[in-house]
């Protein structure tokens, strides 16, 4: 077979929807079936496609067919991929050094990530953060800080959460498939409480946010009893689960009562944060300042890199030598943390996340009007969903109609994802540098799939 000349991503590869192949063309079909020899297959695949490039809105793969992303890698190139700053940040330190670790001979850039993450996160109080590699990794520390600034062992999730697959977060974790599984047992001193869910409230939406904020609190003390509880992780707009934004008040009730209960609130910020959803953190629309805060994904413009920041008395609580690890706030990845959050502040892309949102969710809204499986339309800025039920007057879950609606995406040339408990959700992550044409051609391939459903 021959190689064609390798690509150049970033944003100077063109921006457009191109189909030269089917999709899977024959090179990325040649890539799966090796793949399949020598990949475990409990690790999946959505577009199954191999990249070549890929940049501002499109990722490119090796038959030369170019996708719209409306992914990110899941929330993480907020920047774009290849972005020029990245790029050229992590030349520069790829030439100097690779790594030390930072717990053995320290460098600049860890630090400097971190008086970022002071200047940049909720709240004017005095910070200190740890970086760490991934985002399950920043809940887990999350958790052991809290426990060892309260002494005290319960740790309280919601319904529909996703923190992660390592054995602590897929505790946390609601959903049993595909993430947890046949891989129990799990963590013990895990508490789940219902969420605010305004699409599912019972006594409809607008009575999500109180209602769903006495229950938790209820179940809170009647089940686990406040003083065992070392600290709340939520996620201010659900991921994985869905895209649940939760109803008005429900964030904020919440940690005003962590904070007169001692028990410290996290936010799990790994899949909303860096500009995502129209705020640099999604905690900032109903100004809720979280005593910890996880961070990844966008963090580093595709590097592995995480983060917890947090009120100094709480994140100096563990011992001198008690966090930590090999590759935590590796130097490249500092590099491009470093690089992407510039990009985000001089881009200004957190007010193109609103505009993403603006032009996206009117569209979406049209597209309800027309079609009764749309059942909800919900999020904000860059980070929105559609949730796909039975009719307009029934909400069973219809996973089957979000399947076929991605999979004709995909075969027309646009990278979807879904998510939710049920499966039945669409949700839409595009890079933030993506352009309004480019958004624009995605939304009416959405449409079309819708049509032809
Ligand atoms: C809210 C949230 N928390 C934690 C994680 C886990 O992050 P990682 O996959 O980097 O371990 C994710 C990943 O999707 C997430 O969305």
């Amino acid at each position: 077979m021959n190689v064609p000349a390798r690509p150049t991503g970033g944003p100077g590869l063109p921006q457009e929807r191109r189909l030269v192949t089917e999709v899977p063309g024959p090179r990325s079909r040649e890539l799966l079936a090796r793949r399949s020899a020598v990949v475990a297959r409990a690790v999946g695949t959505t577009l199954p496609v191999f990249v070549a490039a890929a940049g501002g809105g499109v990722v490119v793969d090796v038959d030369g067919n170019s996708f719209i992303d409306l992914g990110s890698g899941i929330a993480v190139v907020n920047v774009g991929n290849s972005a020029d700053r990245v790029v050229a940040a992590v030349h520069e330190q790829v030439e100097q050094f690779t790594h030390t670790c930072f717990m053995v001979a320290p460098y600049e850039s860890y630090v400097a990530v971190c008086e970022a993450l002071d200047r940049l996160t909720p709240g004017d109080h005095e910070k200190r953060s740890a970086l760490f590699n991934s985002g399950a990794e920043a809940v887990e520390n999350a958790v052991k800080i809290a426990r060892a600034h309260t002494g005290r062992p319960a740790v309280v999730v919601f319904d529909h959460a996703y923190h992660g697959r390592t054995n602590l977060t897929m505790a946390l974790t609601a959903k049993n498939m595909p993430y947890k599984h046949s891989f129990g047992p799990f963590a013990p001193e895990v508490y789940r409480l219902p969420m605010s869910y305004p699409f599912r409230w019972p006594t409809g939406p607008e009575n999500a946010g109180r209602e769903a904020l006495a229950q938790a609190i209820d179940l809170l003390e009647k089940q686990v009893g406040a003083e065992n509880v070392a600290c709340v992780v939520i996620e201010p707009i659900q991921g994985e689960g869905g895209f649940v934004v939760p109803g008005e008040g429900f964030l904020p009730g919440l940690a005003e009562y962590c904070r007169s209960k001692g028990i410290v609130f996290v936010a799990d910020e790994v899949q909303t944060g860096f500009a995502r959803t129209g705020d640099m953190f999604a905690c900032e629309h109903e100004g809720v300042v979280p005593d910890l805060i996880c961070l990844a994904k966008g963090i580093a413009g595709g590097f592995p890199l995480s983060a917890v920041t947090g009120r100094a008395e709480i994140m100096d609580s563990p011992h001198a030598g008690g966090l930590g690890g090999t590759y935590g706030g590796n130097p490249v990845a500092c590099a491009a943390a470093l690089a992407a959050i510039e990009t985000i502040e001089q881009d200004g892309l957190v007010e193109r996340a609103r505009h993403i949102g603006d032009l996206m969710l009117p569209r979406l809204r049209a597209l309800q009007e027309q079609h009764g499986i749309i059942g909800d339309v919900r999020g904000r800025g860059a980070m929105v969903a559609v949730e796909l039920v039975a009719g307009p007057d029934d909400r069973t879950p219809d996973p089957a109609a979000a399947a076929a609606v991605s999979a004709a995406c995909h075969a027309a040339g646009v990278l979807t994802l879904t998510a939710g408990t049920w499966g039945n959700v669409l949700r839409f992550l595009p890079p933030l540098v993506i352009s309004d044409e480019l958004l624009d051609d995605a939304l009416q391939v959405i449409e079309k799939a819708f049509a032809e459903l």
